[in-house]
């Protein structure tokens, strides 16, 4: 009985919301197989999907909001006696255990085209080559190092990578990291719609789910129990990056000691754009708080504007390397995020079973970004770095931020 009320509920729903193409596919599935279907229905939040869906339709205005540039400082200016004074204020956090790193990794990865999570890429440094998960756990190994500490380090997975993940640093033995320190935790995901808001199905009789964007890590290191984990260790600042930047800093205590006297919750480090159409998203303040705009949101002239030094206004390039206080990611992982679509070619397999590989985007991806957590607090200390010794990112097969131009960057900086 109860099943069939089950089984009433998902028809009902499915009908409010326009998806009867479900039902029709209901009907070939055998009583296993429609259970599972009907379960995850049942989770799925139709409300959020249908406004999301909404949202593809309507343009972002950058003009009705009041846009001004950011306030930052930059280290290559900074005297020694600053930056020591900096440094002091972060050694106390650091050395004492009260700081974590999480790597996001839960991406697709899918403009490098390597098969596998992204953190398993091997970029081909000084002929042996190194992981990008390697290159990572050097740069926290040298700053365990330098405090003698531990730093507990959280990596985010999606439900697509995360066995594989473990696998390969159980397989690597987590590159000399203490085991004990490391924690892999999932990020959510959100159903994919076709481009008429239709759900689509995969090849395991299923919702075709994908990641819901690195602005989801708030919400998933509450869920996922690793901010309780955090707390418990006495956790107070959390640095927040990407997997892709083969010269992140992630401990860097001029950015944390800068983010301490400024009191404020949050902090970035950014680097100057390349050029006025670099295509990377910039800091700025709208309606009185810290925003990066998108470089397909940034009008062209804004671009182009430049202040009394001859500074781009708008040239502070967000670079994935963040920093929260645990009180704030406590907070932001109780706010809904905006999230942004992006049209993509996903696979799916039709009423009768029969896969379909589409030829050109078929479908809206839904992604939440971390930069839009910045909105919910009033001020960030911006710290401007350097990209020779800052940002490399392994993003694209060939060409700009690809292996190649990495590569290049990483040896130079080692020497
Ligand atoms: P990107 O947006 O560059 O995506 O991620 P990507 O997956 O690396 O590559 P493409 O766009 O598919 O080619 C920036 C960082 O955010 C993480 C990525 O792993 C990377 O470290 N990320 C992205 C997540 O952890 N989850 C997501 O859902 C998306």
């Amino acid at each position: 009985m109860r099943g069939m009320d089950k089984l009433q509920d998902v028809i009902e729903l499915l009908k409010k919301y326009n998806q009867e193409h479900i039902i029709e596919f209901m009907n070939t599935l055998d009583e296993k197989e429609k259970e599972n279907l009907e379960n995850q229905i049942l989770q799925i939040d139709f409300h959020q999907l249908l406004e999301l869906y909404d949202n593809t339709k309507k343009k972002v205005e950058i003009k009705e909001n009041k846009i001004e540039e950011i306030k930052y400082i930059d280290k290559q200016k900074m005297g020694n006696s600053k930056k020591e004074q900096l440094e002091n204020l972060a050694n106390d956090i650091i050395a004492t255990g009260k700081y974590a790193v999480v790597t996001m990794a839960g991406g697709q990865g899918t403009r490098l085209e390597h098969t596998g999570p992204k953190g398993t890429f091997k970029l081909d440094v000084y002929g042996k080559g190194k992981y990008l998960f390697e290159i990572l756990t050097d740069n926290l190994k040298e700053a365990n190092k330098k405090y003698s500490v531990t730093i507990p380090w959280y990596i985010m997975t999606s439900e697509e990578n995360h066995e594989n993940t473990l696998d390969f640093l159980e397989k690597h033995n987590y590159f000399g990291y203490d085991k004990n320190y490391v924690m892999l935790f999932k990020q959510g995901e959100l159903p994919l719609l076709t481009l008429d808001g239709k759900l689509m199905i995969g090849k395991n009789k299923l919702i075709k789910l994908a990641s819901d964007g690195n602005g989801g890590t708030f919400a998933s290191l509450r869920l996922s129990g690793a901010l309780a984990d955090m707390k418990e260790r006495g956790i107070k600042w959390v640095f927040i990056g990407g997997v892709d930047n083969v010269l992140l800093k992630m401990v860097d205590p001029i950015l944390l000691g800068f983010a301490i006297e400024k009191n404020v919750k949050i902090a970035s480090k950014s680097i100057v754009k390349a050029n006025p159409h670099e295509k990377v998203g910039v800091f700025c303040n709208m309606n009185g708080h810290p925003k990066v705009i998108e470089y397909s949101e940034l009008p062209e002239k804004m671009a182009e504007e430049v202040d009394k030094d001859g500074e781009l206004k708008y040239g502070e390039s967000h670079i994935m390397c963040n920093l929260f206080t645990i009180d704030a990611i406590e907070e932001i992982s109780k706010q809904p995020l905006i999230y942004h679509s992006a049209k993509k070619k996903i696979p799916y397999i039709d009423i009768n079973g029969k896969e379909v590989i589409p030829n050109e985007p078929n479908a809206y991806k839904f992604e939440a970004f971390i930069f839009d957590a910045f909105t919910f607090f009033d001020d960030i200390a911006i710290l401007r770095g350097k990209r020779e010794e800052d940002f490399a990112p392994v993003k694209n097969k060939e060409g700009v931020d690809s292996p190649k131009t990495a590569k290049e960057l990483y040896e130079k900086y080692w020497g």
